[in-house]
């Protein structure tokens, strides 16, 4: 029988929250730069969601600084923590998969190392629903999979952790790349930028900077 790796993920969460904030709160703001590109591009009052927010430290914190920020995460113990450290947003207990948030709200969604953790054949449906939560020429900012992962159990701070994302061409595919469908494309997305990340202690990541510009495919 395939496992519920969600519930995985949930349940792994929950259990490391408190190592992993400390871990996260050893570190330098990561992303400076590109969460700067993002904020030059929004208006003072913009809505952001930072979609699989973890504990808010240091990326919900940064943007709540600026903008009016919903954090959502799968994890309640992760939710408790945000709460505690980020007073200026509101946050929710959520999955991404199943996301229950209004049409057309958000003017940017970012979301850093947590579409890593849902099984890759449901990216399609969470950047779907991502862009139906976006404001028309709204923006997502995104960690996704520099290789190909389908599906990866380890061990992440003492606890069972599921990774599975797709390779950097089949979500992106940028036209330096060559022309062509990709995950984010078929979602309604065009890439703005994106760039190849080195993760500690190994390892790399893609973030890109997207926008929407259609309706997801298939969605009529
Ligand atoms: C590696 S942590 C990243 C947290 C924060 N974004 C950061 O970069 O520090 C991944 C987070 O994604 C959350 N997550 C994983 N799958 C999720 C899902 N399906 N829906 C919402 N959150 C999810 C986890 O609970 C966890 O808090």
């Amino acid at each position: 029988m395939k496992r519920d790796f969600i519930q995985l993920v949930q349940q792994g969460y929950d259990q490391v929250a408190r190592d992993y904030l400390a871990w996260r709160e050893e570190e330098p703001l990561l992303f400076r730069a590109e969460l700067q590109d993002l904020a030059a591009r929004l208006h003072p009052d913009a809505a952001v969601l930072d979609a699989g927010c973890g504990a808010g430290v240091p990326f919900t914190l940064w943007l709540s600084a600026k903008f009016s920020v919903t954090g959502i995460d799968l994890s309640a113990e992760q939710i408790s923590l945000a709460r505690q450290r980020v007073p200026r947003a509101i946050f929710q207990h959520q999955d991404m998969t199943a996301l229950d948030l209004a049409p057309r709200v958000f003017d940017a969604i970012t979301c850093f190392y947590s579409l890593i953790h849902v099984p890759r054949d449901q990216h399609a449906r969470v950047l779907a629903n991502f862009n139906r939560v976006l404001k028309p020429r709204g923006y997502l900012l995104v960690i996704t999979g520099n290789n190909d992962l389908n599906e990866d159990v380890d061990n992440f701070f003492g606890a069972e952790m599921y990774w599975s994302h797709f390779d950097r061409a089949t979500s992106l595919q940028t036209p330096a790349l060559a022309c062509g469908a990709s995950v984010l494309r078929d979602a309604g997305f065009e890439i703005m930028w994106d760039r190849i990340v080195a993760d500690r202690p190994s390892g790399s990541h893609v973030l890109a900077l997207a926008r929407k510009i259609k309706d997801p495919k298939g969605s009529r």
